[in-house]
Order: structure tokens, then sequence, then C-alpha cells
């Protein structure tokens, strides 16, 4: 692969962490809470994606065998939102909250200890039910945004990335986004009660991702970054759930996400064996600012809002709960720990994200197998890959 010249030069400088996060400590909880998203009156959100189209006029197809495999795995794997999935289900949205704290009774994650001195101490089950639905409509809603993120990333890659097999696949990946976005919304209008708008944190990384004018930056915030972590919370999700349509969707998107992952990673392993350690450092830094945003967006700042529990105890309940501690979310970073191994990001530049990982408590997935081995994952839950078989 050759190397484009959009990948080179402005890496001279380290950034500091507030240069980088827009802020001096990473745990400064009144920042990250305080940060809430709202949606813009005009029901539109614009951002500059300063990219340049570029044409290849080297057609040759497969000259990148492993991305022209997967390519053509991607069109036998496709499946129809409307048609695919059991709509007539019917959902009963507080019976499915209920039956998940009742086989996840530490699901929420509030001990006793934790809630003392919060108003929450007095809530009866009709404000746990109310929290527990508000949080799944805010977590669908976050899905779907974060869906259309992909579906707009991945239209760019179409025009930035230069090689003709990566062009090929990812409008692959236009469609598959186009779908999920589509099932997502389906299933919040005709199964959930009520929308949230996209969460402050995450509409940042969104932003910052869509407005870097270098292509491997959009691979690097979405396929491995976002979609990663997706990945992890979708398979969460998946696995808890009982109820089967959502249970089906997941895995379809599943099927659909492991192959956006391992696109990533194919598309950037050799690109970054080739650049200098500056450049490293400013993919590293972009890597840990998209893992800080999406750990801030997991205090579902909406949620609290919405529900209008008093600022000091959101503070509290906040402090309370240490995301270093929390099994959940460590956990949504097993994919993308060892994907930026694979890629070289954790021990370039001395190691920089490795340390701040190790801060982040998330770095003993480094050795679990990469995305690259597990493309496949999930394909079993199509129809069509099914009848294929
Ligand atoms: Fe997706
Ligand atoms: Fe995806």
């Amino acid at each position: 692969m050759e190397r484009s010249e959009t990948q080179s030069g402005g890496a001279d400088q380290m950034r500091t962490t507030e240069e980088i996060i827009g802020r001096a400590d990473v745990n400064d909880l009144e920042a990250i809470l305080s940060f809430i998203g709202h949606q813009e009156e005009s029901g539109h959100h614009n951002v500059a994606d300063q990219c340049e189209a570029e044409f290849t006029w080297d057609y040759e197809k497969g000259r990148l065998a492993k991305l022209d495999r997967l390519y053509e795995k991607a069109k036998t794997a496709q499946w129809n939102g409307q048609t695919d999935l059991p709509w007539e289900t019917q959902v009963d949205q507080e019976a499915v909250v209920m039956a998940n704290f009742a086989t996840h009774p530490d699901q929420m994650g509030w001990t006793d200890a934790m809630l003392e001195g919060t108003s929450l101490e007095k809530w009866s089950d009709k404000e746990w039910l109310r929290f527990g639905v508000e949080s799944q409509n805010w977590t669908l809603s976050q899905f779907m945004h974060g869906e259309q993120g992909a579906l707009l990333c991945t239209a760019k890659i179409v025009e930035t990335v230069p090689w003709i097999d990566a062009k090929y696949y990812a409008a692959t990946q236009v469609v598959d986004e186009a779908r999920h976005v589509e099932v997502f919304s389906r299933y919040l209008d005709e199964k959930l009660s009520g929308h949230y708008p996209l969460n402050g944190h995450l509409g940042l990384l969104l932003d910052d991702i869509i407005a870097d004018s270098r292509w491997d930056m959009t691979y690097l915030g979405m396929q491995i970054m976002v979609e990663g972590l997706a990945l992890a919370a979708f398979g969460f999700m998946h696995q808890l759930t009982q109820e089967p349509l959502l249970k089906q969707l997941l895995r379809y998107v599943m099927a659909d996400e492991a192959r956006h992952v391992a696109f990533g990673v194919l598309s950037l392993q050799e690109l970054y064996s080739e650049l200098s350690e500056p450049e490293l450092r400013e993919r590293q830094e972009f890597a840990f600012e998209a893992a800080v945003r999406m750990r801030d967006r997991l205090r579902s700042q909406e949620v609290w809002d919405r529900m209008e529990v008093p600022w000091n105890d959101v503070v509290t309940l906040m402090g309370r709960q240490d995301p270093n501690q929390d099994d959940f979310q460590i956990m949504l970073f097993s994919r993308i720990v060892p994907n930026l191994r694979k890629l070289g990001l954790l021990d370039a530049a001395d190691g920089w994200l490795r340390q701040r990982f190790t801060e982040m408590g998330v770095i003993a997935f480094e050795h679990l197998s990469d995305s690259t081995e597990d493309e496949d994952a999930f394909a079993d839950g199509s129809p069509v890959t099914r009848q294929v078989a």
C-alpha cells in the first residue's frame, strides 16, 4: 500500500491532555456531567468535512486481496431491515425492563451505599421502572445516532480512500449503515416510548471524526474506536435482552459490524507500519480522545436531566461510580484494545497510549484476538447467509 500525501505533516507538536480533550483532568466530573446533548431547533447539524475526494485510475480488482474478500462476503451477507425481522412482535417495554432487572439485579450497578443521602434513596419501584424505560430509550437513541455517524463517515471513506478495493468495500458498508439507522429508528418509533438527542460527548467525537481531513482518521475514529465499542455494547445487550425482535435485530447488526471493524484494521495495518513516530503519536492522541469521549458518554447525562434528578445528587452518584472499576465499562474496550495493538498504536511513541489505557484500567484486553480474526463472527445470524451456506 502506498502512503498518501495526506498522511504526512503537522505532527511535530505533542498536545497536552487539555488540548486533546478540552479539560486538564480526565476525571473532572462536573465538566463531564454538565455537558448535555440538545437537538438543534432547525432539526439539522452541519459539520464541514474538509475532505478532498480522490479518484484512482488503478481499477485492478483484488490488488488488496483481504479487502476484496471482505467485499465479496459483504455482497452475499445483505439482509432487508423491513422483511427479515419479525416486526409483528408485540413489545411490552415495561415488562422487558422489569425482566432485565430481574435477571440482572446488579445491572443498574447501584448499591444502597451508593444511593445514600441522595434523592434516589427514596425512589419507589415506579421511579426505578421509569428510569429503566428512559435508559432504554436513551441507549437505543444513541445507537441510532451513532449509526448515522457511521453512515456519514463511510460515505466519506468512499470518497477519500485511495484504493479501489477499499472504495468497493466501503460502498457496501454505506448500505449496511443505512439499514442500521433504519432498523434502530423503526424500533424506537414502534416499540419504545421516546427519543433522545445525541449525547453531547458522542457528538463531540463524531464531529471531530468527520471534520478531520485525513482519511485514515475517519477509519481510526469510526471503524476502530466507535464501531469497536458498539460491537461490544451490542453484544452485551444481545446477551441481556430476551425480547425476540431486539435480539434478532442486534444479531444481524453485529454480523455487519464484525466486518466493519475488520475493514478498519485491514485498511490501516500496513499504512501505520510506515508512519513516523510523531505521526503515530497524533493517531494515539486521537484514539485517546475517542476513548475518553466514549467513556464520558456512558454517564447518560441526558437521562438524569430528563428525570430532573437534582444536580448535586447526580454529581454525588457519579462520583461514587468509578469507571475504572466498572466491569461493564471496562468490557466495552475489549474489542478496541487488541485492534490498536495490532495497528502498533499501543507501543509507538514510547508506549504513550499503553500508559493512558493502563490508567483507564482497560489494558488487560490487549492479548485478546483482534478483529481480523473474527470478521465472520455472528454471520450465521443472517438469513441470506444461511440460505447460501
Ligand atoms: Fe452500523
Ligand atoms: Fe458499522
